[in-house]
């Protein structure tokens, strides 16, 4: 039912058109994803003040380390720069950051300094932000297959349910196997740039999730086009396959 006043729980964000962005101007594209912070720091003031609880950032995807090094390069700069600095105003806000994707790819420091925001933020009791970060929707679920493979192949002992039978594994077995596992599905899903494609992102939470693909290039997505997105939202009629 479409509800004017209605708040997704969950919003994911796939950040692109950085490198467009910087281009239009003449600018390296470093500078565009250089450019794509203050983004962030506007939806999550949009986020906070609309009530979303969870806020989900695709940062860097499993593809990416295909780019030229330079970019790589600058991009976990970047990372480990901004979550440096932002974290005393993600405490204030009270913002807990958590992460999605494998991080044993990323080097020591980088993986240092994320963890570090994890543990500085862990009391967050409004938002929880989530980062993809070297993250794929297809390397997740290989990731979460292989586990309940293991578990079953233990002769089903494992941690979360007595016994792992092949006929009981249900949908729940795979959500809880993915790297989401504690966080619920996302509702809306917005992708600037105009862009209309999940390019590997959130594949399996995504099944009821409403998509929004803006125009604006990331570096120019402001509180009011976070506010946008969320009216759009809230004229959906969501049905969950079901009738009214
Ligand atoms: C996609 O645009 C954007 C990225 C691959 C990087 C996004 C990262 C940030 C905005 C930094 C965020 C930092 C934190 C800590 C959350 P693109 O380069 O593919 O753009 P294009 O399609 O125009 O080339």
């Amino acid at each position: 039912m479409s509800d004017q006043n209605r708040i997704p729980q969950h919003v994911a964000i796939i950040m692109d058109g950085n490198g467009r962005w910087a281009e239009l101007r003449g600018k390296e594209r470093y500078e565009g994803h250089a450019a794509g912070i203050e983004p962030v720091r506007a939806s999550l003031r949009a986020a906070v003040r609309n009530g979303v609880k969870y806020l989900t950032l695709y940062a860097f995807s499993t593809e990416n380390w295909g780019r030229p090094q330079k970019e790589v390069d600058s991009l976990m700069e970047l990372f480990c720069q901004s979550v440096i600095s932002e974290t005393p105003e993600l405490v204030r806000q009270g913002v807990r950051v958590r992460m999605i994707g494998e991080r044993s790819r990323f080097s020591e420091k980088v993986r240092s300094y994320l963890a570090r925001a994890e543990e500085q933020t862990a009391d967050g009791k409004v938002l929880t932000l989530i980062l993809a970060l070297n993250y794929s929707s297809r390397s997740e679920i290989t990731r979460a297959v292989r586990k309940i493979a293991a578990r079953a192949a233990a002769g089903g002992i494992c941690l979360r349910s007595a016994r792992i039978d092949p006929a009981a594994i249900d949908e729940r077995t795979v959500s809880e196997a993915l790297d989401t596992a504690e966080y619920p599905d996302p509702d809306l899903i917005v992708r600037t740039s105009g862009e209309c494609r999940l390019s590997n992102f959130l594949l399996w939470q995504a099944s009821y999730a409403e998509l929004y693909f803006p125009e604006v290039l990331w570096p120019d997505f402001t509180e009011a086009e976070f506010d946008r997105a969320l009216a759009e939202y809230a004229r959906r009629d969501r049905r969950f396959g079901l009738v009214k």
